[in-house]
């Protein structure tokens, strides 16, 4: 029996990718919970798919605390809620920085520290984490966000060292340009010939099977992209001049300028 036919805790199931996500693990999970912010959107969908909601504000603490309460035991934790970050550090206030740190990081952080004790007590459970592959090969105009993803990647992966032993697992997903619902497809950004897309879809098979095969880290992007990154790892100024080359600041600024309204 798959640790799937548990109960589920999904963060940003309002969202693109989230719902996708949502409809996956659906038929499988014993309980499925669905949180975010806008309950307007989490509501219908939890109709559809029998599941629960729970509204929480992940850059309020004390939200974050009742969430984790209201949820009682959870056997995954699929942490994929996430706000775009974009933009050079000098536009951004600090304020602004706090707000991205706080929902794409330390949030992510304080649900794993409060929901991995009962799976490592029962020794059986599953942490997803949503990172991206620029919390493995950085982008232009993207500083803090690439920090809350590379932060996401490396606590994912250290965790899972750390809960091995228990039998819990930890995955890492790191979705690229992800077409048709999410934050890149609302910024309406034509990429350039070549630049390959994957589907919300795509990315909710790669958590099921991330959960399902325990794998430590699945990227969601054609080969060329995930080559890229894979050297981007290894030599990050090599793959910086040849991004450069390529065009990528362009079509970083226009992502970014894109979701300029969601910071
Ligand atoms: N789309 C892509 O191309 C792509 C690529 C790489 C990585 N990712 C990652 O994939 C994840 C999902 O992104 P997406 O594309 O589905 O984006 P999206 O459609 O903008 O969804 C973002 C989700 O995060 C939730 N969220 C944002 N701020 C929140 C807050 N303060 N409290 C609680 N929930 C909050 C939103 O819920 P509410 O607004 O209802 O609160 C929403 O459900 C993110 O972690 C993102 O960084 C996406």
């Amino acid at each position: 029996m798959t640790v799937l036919s548990g109960t589920v805790l999904l963060t940003g199931a309002s969202g693109g990718i989230g719902h996708a996500i949502a409809r996956a693990v659906a038929p499988t999970s014993a309980e499925l919970i669905l949180s975010g912010r806008r309950t307007e959107l989490l509501d219908p969908l939890a109709g559809e798919l029998g599941a629960r909601v729970i509204a929480c504000d992940l850059g309020v603490r004390e939200d974050v605390k009742r969430l984790v309460e209201q949820a009682g035991q959870v056997d995954v934790l699929i942490a994929n809620a996430g706000v775009p970050a974009g933009g050079l550090l000098d536009e951004l206030t600090q304020e602004q920085i706090d707000h991205m740190l706080e929902v794409n990081l330390r949030a992510t952080i304080a649900l794993a520290r409060a929901l991995a004790p009962g799976m490592v007590e029962r020794r059986r459970g599953h942490l997803v984490f949503m990172s991206s592959l620029q919390g493995k090969a950085s982008t232009p105009v993207s500083s803090v966000y690439c920090a809350t993803k590379f932060g996401v990647r490396g606590f994912a992966l250290a965790l899972r060292e750390d809960l091995r032993r228990h039998t819990v697992g930890v995955s890492v997903v790191l979705p690229g340009f992800i077409r048709d619902a999410g934050m890149f497809a609302d910024a309406e950004v034509k990429l350039p010939p070549g630049v390959g897309t994957r589907s919300p879809e795509d990315v909710a098979r790669a958590v099921v099977s991330a959960i399902e095969r325990n794998r430590a880290e699945v990227a969601v992007a054609p080969v060329g992209l995930r080559l890229g990154a894979a050297v981007a790892s290894v030599a990050p100024a090599v793959s910086a001049a040849v991004s450069r080359r390529l065009g990528s600041a362009r079509i970083a600024e226009r992502v970014v300028a894109g979701q300029r309204a969601n910071r």
